[in-house]
């Protein structure tokens, strides 16, 4: 990846106006300090979506999303961190010298760009341009493909030749060596020629619409194998690309939910029947960088796989990744023999999208698909949604992904609890309520943590007084400087007993650190963790000017040192008790003394918050 370096990162975000850029896009208002309007990244009526200029920084209280101006165009245009700083550049007329490794690397890609749309253009015109008796016009039909749905996707046609395309590239100045580079072509012993040969012809198309590689189906049973697929190259990777993404990328945001399917048929017959928001794996297993791209773009993802054997099986292993991805998992089932495709075709859009609604659980699924009555598969099973639920990120999804588990399994009650309670944040019983301290307002959704599904969670879990007391503490450092430095002074990162806010804590004193501007959008950037940058965004623009910032910050820096010094006398006390049993005279001598100065160090941290 290209570089740009720090400082002119710095500076350009430094030169950048957040409001000026979002509102090219997203119509904003002025409300108090901030800025609002409808989020672009989710449907919404009333606006959520804030904008706060002083921080330079966005937020959105319905889903959650949250940066600086260069993940809002990263989100939002689906462009890398380097091409956003270059746009901003670009704008503010700044110049960014490009580095000779930059040169080729991009000039590498722009050519296999050019190769790959050149050859596109090819295969679409063999297809529009063939006889309505021929061999691919009479298959389209009989696949049931509309002359609309071949130009949406810009199906294509590969003659059936050794060299057709070739010749025309060769036309065009491209060299067959790009065409071999691209997978377009193949160097044999005596010669190059055309690898994809009379075949139907899918382009597969990155997020931004440029085409990165192909897939293309043999035309009749005998010809083998039934789907070629282009390999990976400088600009195609198969784990980052979903076919049919591109054009379902406004359904997406709109409905909020991806279809999965595994074929390139499976995506068009639904297309044809009018069922939108699909995607398709173009013969790979699900990745997890395919679940983060779909999770840009909405919050729930439906499995619809075939239900045969190699279905299920690849099911199961895309159901982890989605979990862990944040998107609300369902599985749609199928009745054996059928396909996406086939099941629409019969079935009709209404049928198709009753299956939809009846999707199953994860936990169903395996319910379902696994012999229970085998402990070893049991066991796996369990063993399988404990670590999914122990993975989800999005707390009201784990709650529920374990209600439904319990419900399925009764006999994973005692047992999903104890995985929880080992891998929620805070350890040990909630504190003794909360400190009475004001709070600065909230957005939906509770915690924080919580994640961006509205209609389909739940009440938020009970909030823990002890995670009230470090959420508004890092709430108070994000919003001044002043007190950041104090807290640096008070306290380790360490103190922070929730794993998310000891993240943030760290990076706010790494950045006081640095000696300059304490940049929280620059922050955002570089902390390369989502959910902590979410939670970052949402503190800052929910923060209150308000009056006794510090005194408060002070009162929750005295309770939590209180708290983590109560923690080490009953630790300490603990081990006294074994070494009274154990008569180790010595150590219980020493483990006494450091117990009295705990004691001592609780009544000297008391006083001077009193003010004594
Ligand atoms: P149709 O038979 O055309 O309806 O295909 P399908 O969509 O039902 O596909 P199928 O369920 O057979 O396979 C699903 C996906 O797996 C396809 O879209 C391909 O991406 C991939 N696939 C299937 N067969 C082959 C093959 O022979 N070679 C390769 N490389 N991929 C295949
Ligand atoms: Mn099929």
């Amino acid at each position: 990846m290209a570089r740009i370096p720090e400082e002119l990162v710095n500076s350009i975000r430094s030169q950048a106006d957040i409001v000026d850029v979002v509102s090219d896009y997203v119509t904003l208002r002025r409300s108090g300090k901030n800025y609002m309007g409808l989020c672009p990244f989710h449907d919404e009526k009333t606006p959520s979506f804030s904008v706060n200029p002083e921080k330079q920084i966005f937020h959105c209280f319905g889903c959650g999303k949250g940066g600086s101006v260069f993940t809002f165009l990263v989100e939002h245009e689906n462009v890398t961190f380097v091409e956003a700083v270059r746009h901003i550049a670009r704008r503010l007329n700044i110049t960014i010298p490009d580095t000779q490794g930059e040169r080729e690397a991009g000039s590498e890609a722009e050519s296999l760009a050019r190769v790959t749309r050149f050859a596109a253009l090819f295969f679409h015109d063999r297809l529009l341009n063939s006889d309505r008796e021929s061999v691919v016009r009479k298959y389209a039909e009989k696949r049931g493909l509309s002359e609309e749905t071949i130009k949406s996707f810009g199906l294509g046609y590969a003659p059936d030749s050794w060299n057709d395309l070739l010749s025309a590239a060769r036309e065009k100045g491209i060299g067959a060596d790009w065409l071999v580079k691209a997978g377009l072509a193949k160097a044999g012993e005596q010669r190059t020629y055309d690898a994809f040969r009379n075949r139907l012809i899918f382009p597969i198309q990155a997020p931004s619409g440029r085409v990165v590689g192909f897939g293309g189906r043999a035309l009749s049973d005998e010809d083998q194998p039934k789907y070629l697929n282009s390999p990976e190259s400088p600009i195609y990777r198969k784990s980052q690309v979903l076919y049919g993404l591109y054009q379902a990328r406004d359904a997406l945001r709109r409905q909020g939910r991806a279809l999965v399917v595994e074929g390139y048929m499976d995506l068009l017959g639904l297309h044809e029947q009018g069922i939108q928001g699909v995607v398709a794996l173009c013969g790979t297993a699900l990745t997890r960088e395919q679940a983060r791209l779909l999770a840009r773009y909405g919050q729930q993802a439906y499995l619809v796989y075939d239900s045969d054997q190699a279905g299920v099986r690849a099911t199961w292993r895309a159901i982890e990744p989605l979990v862990e991805s944040g998107l609300w998992t369902r599985v749609v089932r199928l009745p054996e023999d059928y396909d996406p495709d086939s099941y629409v075709r019969e079935h009709g859009p209404d049928g198709f999208m009753k299956l939809v609604e009846q999707a199953d659980s994860p936990a169903d699924f395996m319910g379902y698909h696994a012999n229970l009555q085998a402990s070893g598969e049991r066991d796996e099973v369990f063993r399988t949604l404990a670590g999914l639920i122990r993975n989800t990120s999005n707390l009201v999804h784990r709650e529920m992904y374990r209600e439904e588990a319990e419900r399925r399994f009764p006999a994973l009650q005692g047992l999903l609890a104890s995985e929880l309670r080992r891998a929620s944040s805070p350890p040990g019983p909630p504190g003794p309520g909360g400190p009475g301290g004001p709070g600065g307002p909230r957005g939906p959704g509770g915690p924080g943590i919580v994640g961006r599904d509205r209609q389909a969670t739940p009440a938020a879990p009970a909030r823990y007084g002890d995670e009230r007391v470090e959420r508004d503490l890092v709430q108070l450092m994000l919003s001044d400087r002043t007190i950041a430095e104090l807290v640096e002074g008070q306290l380790e990162p360490q103190d922070f007993k929730y794993p998310l806010y000891r993240r943030i804590v760290e990076q706010c004193l790494a950045r006081l650190g640095d000696g300059g501007s304490y940049d929280l959008s620059g922050l955002i950037d570089t902390i390369g963790d989502d959910e902590a940058a979410r939670v970052i965004t949402e503190l800052i623009n929910t923060s209150d000017s308000g009056v006794h910032l510090e005194q408060r910050a002070r009162d929750h820096i005295v309770r939590i040192k209180q708290k983590r010094l109560k923690e080490s006398m009953a630790r300490l006390m603990e081990q006294i008790k074994q070494m009274e049993t154990g008569g180790r005279s010595s150590e219980l001598n020493d483990a006494m003394a450091t117990y009295m100065e705990l004691k001592q160090q609780e009544k000297v941290l008391l006083r001077s918050a009193r003010g004594d």
